[in-house]
């Protein structure tokens, strides 16, 4: 049976969900260590992808190619656009906050994807509806601050108010993250269906140096938890 792919930037994203693994068994491809098994009775494999959109995408393809997963989640921490610490984002929907061809007279995020011949201009990227209202309905069901939005990604770390309000007017996003829009593009491409869930770290300003190290683990280890309490519904 296919598995469903999960993927972190970082270690503590995906730690707690390895340790639960059962039969686990690993291949290394790309430096990129991809771990199988059982969570919950559900067949799985589990990467640390390392950050960024590259790191993600170059994942999200081998996992792809390597055991045809039936969906693709992405679990971790992100920095909110007016949503508080501790709260959770299912992606309606990701955006690539940094691919600018605005130069050329093309809006903002617009990405540009080969279609056999043709080719298809995209901006925001799409989540799979079921697999998010089962992590929404989770999430309600245990936490407070559970929100469907927009994820805005890029190779940027951010931590400041000015770029976050940018984020929110732009995009209409609620969180801002590294790998989640890169994920659903390589998803897309595929014709696999994904789903981005992501805990709130930091508030993507002035305070995140700080708060980013204070709350990834605990806000990280919120997102793979709950991950791992909806699995069977997925
Ligand atoms: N992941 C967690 N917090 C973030 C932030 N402020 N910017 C980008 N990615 C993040």
């Amino acid at each position: 049976k296919s598995p469903i792919g999960i993927i972190g930037a970082m270690e503590v994203e995906v730690n707690s969900i390895i340790a639960k693994l059962s039969g686990e068994e690993s291949d290394s491809i790309a430096g990129l260590l991809f771990h199988r098994g059982e969570l919950e009775g559900v067949p799985v494999v589990v990467a640390e992808c390392g950050p960024g959109k590259v790191n993600s995408a170059v994942c999200a393809q081998i996992m792809i190619l390597k055991y045809s997963p039936r969906l693709i989640i992405n679990t971790g921490v992100a920095g909110g656009v007016g949503v508080k610490i501790g709260d959770l984002v299912a992606a309606e929907c990701c955006v690539q906050h940094d691919f600018d061809t605005t130069a050329m007279g093309d809006p903002l995020g617009t990405l540009f994807l080969r279609r056999g011949g043709d080719s298809e201009d995209i901006l925001k990227l799409p989540c799979d509806s079921g697999a998010r209202e089962v992590l929404l309905e989770e999430a309600r069901s245990i936490y407070g601050g559970a929100h469907a939005g927009v994820i805005a990604t890029g190779d940027i770390f951010v931590a400041d108010k000015e770029k976050n309000r940018w984020l929110g007017e732009k995009f209409g996003a609620r969180a801002v993250e590294m790998e989640g829009g890169s994920i659903a593009q390589v998803c897309y491409m595929n014709k696999v269906p994904c789903a981005v869930l992501r805990a709130i770290s930091d508030s993507a300003n002035d305070d995140s140096p700080v708060d980013f190290p204070s709350f990834a683990k605990e806000t990280a280890e919120k997102s793979a938890e709950l991950l791992i309490r909806a699995v069977r519904k997925l």
